[in-house]
């Protein structure tokens, strides 16, 4: 389509009300125009996939790390699709590209926050749910950069079961440790167990975590994982051995109520034990993205890499999407096909 005299419908989810605690279907809208046209510069795009990321719910406080999202803002989104229209040298009709998005069904940007997806034969799920920057990448740096990974160590995640963790239970499995997988609930864990290939899981909404550590790791973890905080970051705090790594990816159950975290009571361990905790995003290692890349998409094409993803039906289902995932109602990478 180069035709800007018959541009398609678009729908976009837009932000109606801040949510208070966790994000609900209510607190968002749809809202369907024609798209518009692409300037000099400007790329006209059919989006075809969305991640659906807890950086999204930061976004849409006052004030955020990720820039805030005004009331009747579309909120933004980071996916994979075709450019339909393009008055841009950099891309031509028909190119895949990935970028942010937003949350909508057609989105007209300068070409510029684009880049082109340089393997269009494989799918946009597997794009973004193993190679992605919010996927595969963080899961790279934060392991092996961050936490240093090494043969024989021991490695508990928290989140195990989402689109970070399941990633990195395999790199640290692909590096000789032992992984112990922290999930909500006896299904995901059994999926962590089964699929994803870990040692070990212990399930924090029905078992004893300290005591479930201490049976996998009587001298204590090398490495802690953690996409979680809160209370799970001080059990892990009080079972580190000698020189841990504790490395904070995230921290998904203080982002709804951002003004009041639950900070860590045990941070003293970290003097007692030698350890260090650091944190990092993944936007730190921008400059080693294609090296990673490499490496990621070699370990997918020679099957070592298994992902579960969790898709979603369709721009509309946006917003539960986004609620599904801070209510553990997603296995693997949460995505929307669009
Ligand atoms: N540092 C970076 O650059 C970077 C980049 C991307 C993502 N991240 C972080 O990585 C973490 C994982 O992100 P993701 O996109 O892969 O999400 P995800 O892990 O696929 O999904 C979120 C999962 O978190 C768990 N969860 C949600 N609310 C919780 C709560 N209140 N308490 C305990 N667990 C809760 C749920 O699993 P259960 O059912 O197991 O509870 C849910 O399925 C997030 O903290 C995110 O901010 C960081």
């Amino acid at each position: 389509m180069s035709d800007i005299s018959n541009l398609p419908n678009s729908k976009k989810i837009i932000l109606k009300t801040r949510p208070n605690g966790d994000p609900e279907v209510s607190d968002f809208d749809i809202i369907e125009e024609i798209a518009k046209a692409p300037d000099d510069g400007e790329v006209l795009v059919e989006v075809q996939a969305l991640e659906i990321g807890a950086w999204i719910r930061t976004t849409l406080n006052e004030t955020a790390f990720h820039g805030s999202t005004p009331i009747d803002g579309t909120i933004p989104a980071l996916g994979n699709g075709k450019v339909i229209i393009s008055k841009s040298e950099k891309f031509k009709e028909g190119d895949m590209v990935t970028g942010p998005l937003m949350a909508q069904s057609y989105t007209t940007m300068p070409a510029d926050f684009f880049t082109k997806v340089t393997n269009p034969e494989i799918d946009p799920f597997t794009q973004i749910g193993v190679l992605g920057v919010t996927t595969g990448l963080t899961a790279y740096f934060g392991i092996y950069d961050v936490g240093q990974v090494k043969e024989d160590e021991i490695v508990l995640v928290s989140g195990a079961a989402g689109g970070v963790g399941v990633l990195v239970c395999q790199l640290a499995k692909l590096k000789g440790a032992k992984v112990i997988g922290i999930a909500g609930g006896r299904e995901k864990c059994d999926v962590l167990i089964n699929e994803v290939g870990v040692d070990g899981t212990i399930d924090y909404k029905s078992e004893d975590i300290d005591k479930k550590i201490k049976e996998f790791a009587p001298e204590g973890i090398d490495i802690f994982f953690d996409n979680v905080g809160g209370e799970i970051l001080d059990f892990a705090l009080d079972n580190l051995r000698d020189r841990a790594r504790v490395v904070i990816c995230g921290a998904i159950s203080q982002y709804s109520h951002h003004d009041e975290v639950d900070g860590p009571s045990l941070y003293l361990r970290l003097a007692e034990k030698y350890a260090r905790m650091e944190g990092f995003t993944v936007m730190h290692f921008e400059e080693h993205y294609e090296k990673a890349s490499k490496e990621l998409l070699d370990l997918h094409n020679q099957g070592k890499l298994k992902v579960p993803f969790h898709i979603e039906e369709g721009i509309d289902n946006f917003p539960l999407a986004l609620q599904k995932l801070f209510t553990g109602g997603n296995t693997g990478k949460l995505m929307v096909k669009v």
